[in-house]
């Protein structure tokens, strides 16, 4: 099963595709995260990367596709794999329908987590992740059973830097201007889920199982 996550900015896609991933065995593949593990390694294209996750904005195709081809050529993809924040343009989702193509496949399912603007900011300012595997929680929504501490690996919970209010905003046109035409992309094609990403994380999970499962 080839899934990928579309929502804005906030709107739960990494904390979904950690528990679909759990649920089916699949893994969970977020270009935020990579970028984010190059930052912390000071690998090249993590300081590329930096710029403009900074600041908000899309890091260039050209830094972002070869990427992901390559990492869903990996073993563990056989069997499927979750996209988190990938495709987030048209030309990536073009790539991604023509590199599946190429072996006689395609996405079985774009699972949108729609959550309005007026939601966001208030999410994204409770947000911890953790520093070394990326697990998100929120102060409130979603504590860790230790304060400050990763439930999963123990690593240090820490705030993300674009998490900052001028930051989410800009995160939130960028998404409204550049992604959000990929939800009509995935619609025209017949594969999208649509679920109400305001309800509780139990809610939202069990509505995508559901959808994943009619
Ligand atoms: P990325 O890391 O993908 O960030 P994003 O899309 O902005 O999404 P987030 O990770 O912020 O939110 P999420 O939807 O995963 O929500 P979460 O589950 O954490 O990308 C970062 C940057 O990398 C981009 O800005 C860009 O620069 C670059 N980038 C990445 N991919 C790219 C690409 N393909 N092309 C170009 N550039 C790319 O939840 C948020 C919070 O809400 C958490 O605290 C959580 O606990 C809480 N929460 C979740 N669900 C609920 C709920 N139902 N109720 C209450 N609280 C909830
Ligand atoms: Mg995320
Ligand atoms: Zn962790």
């Amino acid at each position: 099963m080839k899934i990928i996550m579309l929502g804005a900015p906030g709107a739960g896609k990494g904390t979904q595709s950690e528990r679909i991933g759990a649920k089916y065995g699949l893994p969970q593949i977020s270009t935020g995260d990579i970028f984010r593990a190059n930052l912390s390694a000071g690998t090249e294209l993590g300081m590329k990367a930096k710029t403009y996750m900074d600041a908000g904005e899309l890091v260039p195709d050209e830094l972002t596709c070869d990427l992901v081809v390559d990492r869903i050529s990996k073993d563990d993809c056989a069997n499927g794999y979750i996209l988190d924040g990938f495709p987030r343009t048209l030309a990536q989702a073009d790539l991604l329908t023509k590199v599946l193509a190429e072996s006689g496949d395609k996405v079985d399912f774009a699972v949108n987590v729609d959550v309005p603007d007026e939601n966001i900011i208030a999410r994204m300012s409770g947000r911890r992740v953790c520093g070394k595997c990326g697990k998100p929680y929120h102060i409130v929504n979603m504590p860790p059973k230790v304060e400050g501490i990763c439930d999963n690996c123990g690593g240090e919970l820490i705030q993300r830097k674009d998490d900052l209010a001028e930051t989410v905003k800009n995160r939130l046109t960028v998404y409204h201007d550049q992604t959000q035409p990929l939800i009509d992309y995935y619609d025209a094609k017949g594969c999208l889920v649509t679920v109400d990403g305001t309800k509780d994380i139990d809610e939202v999970f069990a509505d995508i199982i559901a959808a994943l499962e009619a």
